[in-house]
């Protein structure tokens, strides 16, 4: 952040570390080619991150293996060193909780990220998974801290406050989409999102960057008055991943 705070035109991310983006070029519905990769970056550091953890995901859609994954990575890496680029960039995915996930959970042939090897799953938005309790168990007896990806977007979930704190319970942590604070989904899910912050539920906020709408809506977020109502009301361990 500015010295200067007053001096600074735009606000800036009050974190350093992002954890959840699609910056890899091709192999999701990300970034499409190197030189939109390249301008996202670019856009992001400007923000003021300094790290970004970014997690491709791992789909029926988009069937990425550990593999396809680090090798854009490296290819994404080596064309920010070309360019002089100076930002920490580090790789996970972002697992969609289905059969096939289960096929590497049990192989434990997973992307995490931290020391605690959070790993990052994303549910159905408009079908509950027909065992969570399990599929959480499963992810920590494997020796990884589950982290849920934008619960705030699950339309089963919105009116419920119980299912949240059940799943934090089960030591399910919360990655919020800071993008859902300034209404980019749904009223629904800005509503939920507030609900989240205001009883102190989340973990982690990430920008799941996409494509440049994602980070127009992200750079309004930090003079959103919820966007300082969040470091109030929650423990943000983005930082703790430095
Ligand atoms: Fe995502």
């Amino acid at each position: 952040m500015s010295f200067f705070p007053f001096f600074s035109k735009e606000k800036q991310s009050l974190v350093d570390v992002d954890l959840h983006s699609h910056l890899i070029p091709g192999i999701d519905d990300g970034a499409k080619d190197m030189e939109r990769s390249i301008e996202l970056i670019l856009s992001l550091k400007e923000m003021g991150y300094k790290k970004l953890i970014t997690t491709p995901h791992v789909s029926d859609m988009f069937l990425n293996s550990s593999e396809t994954i680090l090798k854009g990575y490296q290819a994404l890496k080596a064309e920010l060193t070309h360019r002089k680029i100076e930002i920490d960039i580090e790789v996970a995915a972002e697992y969609y909780a289905d059969e096939h996930f289960e096929a590497l959970l049990s192989k434990k042939d997973i992307l995490t990220f931290g020391k605690e090897k959070y790993l990052l799953f994303e549910l159905s938005y408009f079908t509950p998974h027909h065992d969570l309790e399990s599929l959480v168990y499963d992810i920590k007896l494997a020796g990884y801290t589950p982290v849920l990806a934008h619960p705030e977007r699950y339309v089963y979930l919105h009116d419920t406050i119980d299912e949240y704190i059940n799943l934090k319970s089960m030591g399910v942590l919360f990655q919020i989409n800071l993008n859902a604070i300034e209404n980019y989904y749904s009223s629904e899910v800005t509503q939920t999102v507030k609900k989240l912050i205001a009883y102190g539920l989340v973990d982690f906020i990430g920008s799941d960057t996409h494509h440049r709408r994602h980070t127009k809506f992200l750079k309004e977020s930090f003079s959103n008055a919820l966007y300082q109502k969040i470091f109030k009301h929650n423990t943000i361990l983005n930082d703790t991943l430095l």
